[in-house]
């Protein structure tokens, strides 16, 4: 672990001179907001001790000379919408918040990309793909609120990776600055490369600590004109999970096949003062499908209804979208009314595990008495498992929650699954990761970070510990 040095009135003035004095601020009021992310547990909550808003790529790098310069830790920021403490500074330190670097640059209709800063709201990206009759494929459910530069750093997923990929699927390039503040374009628009190491798709996904995502190019579709969401109701857990594999086998190529369950369909229910389809005592599977025309989408629906009837659902109906996904959307706010403290599980395993992982998780919530909420990116293995402290006294809920994900990991791994399908790994998953992760695997991205940021400035305490 590196020795940092504290923000002194010097480095202050220093950053005031580089991007301005009404882009600097040590009031601990105004900082209170950088102190965390969407993880409620003040415990890994902390203040930092400058909070800066560059408006420019120069700004930033000139900023990360200067931190590198004088051993101060820094910590890129977007919108802090994330759910693993991967923008809090851990540290102290200086938050480098990329608000202020909000412009969509370009939307390229004739060849099909857009490029974006990375303070632009991903909707916002969404919307301008639209507008222009084209379409983006990354929709995480934070979507409304978070950045992309964001969903770059932590290769967010979401509602569409099934058959769009996560957001490393949608970026042809970046423009980085890098920990010692150079500044570089990496990937490029090309569909295909073979020159030398992917060091693009080496910083998506690395929560911000071995560089700083200034530009990003986002691959552009073709707008899907026929679209329909499905909703099949189950009346087992069980029978929901195992349509998940018949669905990926059936030549269809879902968009999404979401599950939630019971209930948490019925928490939702009263989040939302809503009364939802089937929510008595049904599990959902939400299925979105495109289709080249009407024909044949009507053609797919037909098939996914007789899929999931004869295996089982109680029903197959054509969703109200708005009310569909506003119901999904509402899963992370549903959880956090029912209970501030929680641990957020982004568990990944083979789509052929899921129904093995949801025995397991049922057999370790009974043996353990906690309460949890389940959504699940079911199509792509992403099960967000969520457990709820509710009124469990603080020192009975750590002491348990730590067995139960000791036990809950080993088995994630055990059937060839990760820590983290989407959310990351942040400040709070370290300690897990430093158990479940291949010693070696872990050498080789301590090793990457040692040789890019050799004074450890670069978001500190994320991911693992460097030693
Ligand atoms: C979601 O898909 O709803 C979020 O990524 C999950 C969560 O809040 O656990
Ligand atoms: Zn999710």
């Amino acid at each position: 672990m590196a020795n940092y040095n504290p923000v002194t009135p010097r480095i202050v003035a220093e950053l005031q001179q580089l991007v301005g004095a009404k882009n600097v601020t040590v009031d601990p009021d105004k900082m209170q907001p950088y102190s965390h992310d969407e993880v409620t547990d003040s415990r890994y909550h902390s203040l930092p001790e400058v909070v800066v808003f560059p408006e420019t790529t120069a700004q930033v790098a000139q900023v990360v000379r200067l931190a590198n310069k004088e051993r101060v830790p820094v910590v890129p920021r977007g919108a802090g919408t994330g759910l693993a403490c991967g923008a809090v500074p851990v540290h102290r330190g200086i938050i480098l918040s990329l608000e202020y670097m909000n412009k969509i640059l370009e939307v390229n209709v004739e060849s099909l990309f857009m490029v974006v800063e990375p303070g632009v709201r991903t909707e916002d990206v969404q919307k301008a793909a639209k507008a222009a009759g084209l379409f983006y494929g990354g929709d995480p459910c934070s979507g409304d609120s978070c950045f992309i530069g964001g969903n770059v750093a932590t290769n967010a997923g979401g509602n569409r990776a099934v058959k769009y990929g996560t957001t490393r699927d949608q970026v042809y390039a970046i423009e980085v600055v890098t920990p010692t503040g150079d500044i570089v374009d990496l990937g490029g628009r090309l569909e295909k490369v073979s020159t030398g190491y992917s060091l693009e798709q080496l910083i998506i996904g690395s929560e911000g600590t071995l560089g700083v995502i200034t530009k990003v190019t986002l691959r552009l579709l073709p707008l899907p004109l026929h679209v329909v969401d499905l909703l099949a109701v189950f009346p087992t857990i069980e029978s929901a999970i195992a349509i998940v594999g018949k669905i990926a086998k059936a030549g269809v190529t879902p968009t999404c096949v979401e599950f939630i369950d019971n209930v948490t369909i019925q928490s939702i229910e009263r989040f939302l003062n809503e009364k939802l389809p089937y929510s008595d005592s049904c599990h959902y599977i939400i299925i979105q499908v495109e289709g080249k025309d009407e024909d044949d989408l009507d053609d797919k629906s037909a098939l996914l209804d007789e899929l999931c009837t004869t295996n089982g659902a109680r029903s197959v109906l054509v969703a109200d979208p708005q009310q569909i996904w506003r119901a999904r959307k509402a899963f992370t706010e549903t959880v956090r009314h029912e209970s501030l403290i929680m641990s957020k599980e982004d568990i990944v395993v083979p789509v052929d595990q899921i129904p093995q992982m949801m025995r397991d998780i049922a057999a370790l919530s009974g043996k353990y008495g906690m309460i949890t909420r389940t959504a699940s990116h079911a199509g792509d293995g992403n099960i967000h498992l969520n457990i709820l402290r509710c009124d469990m006294p603080e020192e009975e809920w750590d002491h348990k929650l730590d067995a139960f994900q000791h036990e809950l990991y080993a088995i994630v791994y055990r059937l060839g699954g990760k820590l983290s399908g989407e959310h990351g790994i942040g400040a709070k998953r370290l300690h897990l990761m430093q158990e479940v992760c291949n010693p070696i695997e872990l050498g080789m991205m301590r090793a990457i970070k040692k040789a890019l940021d050799p004074n450890l400035i670069l978001n500190p305490g994320k991911i693992f510990d460097v030693v």
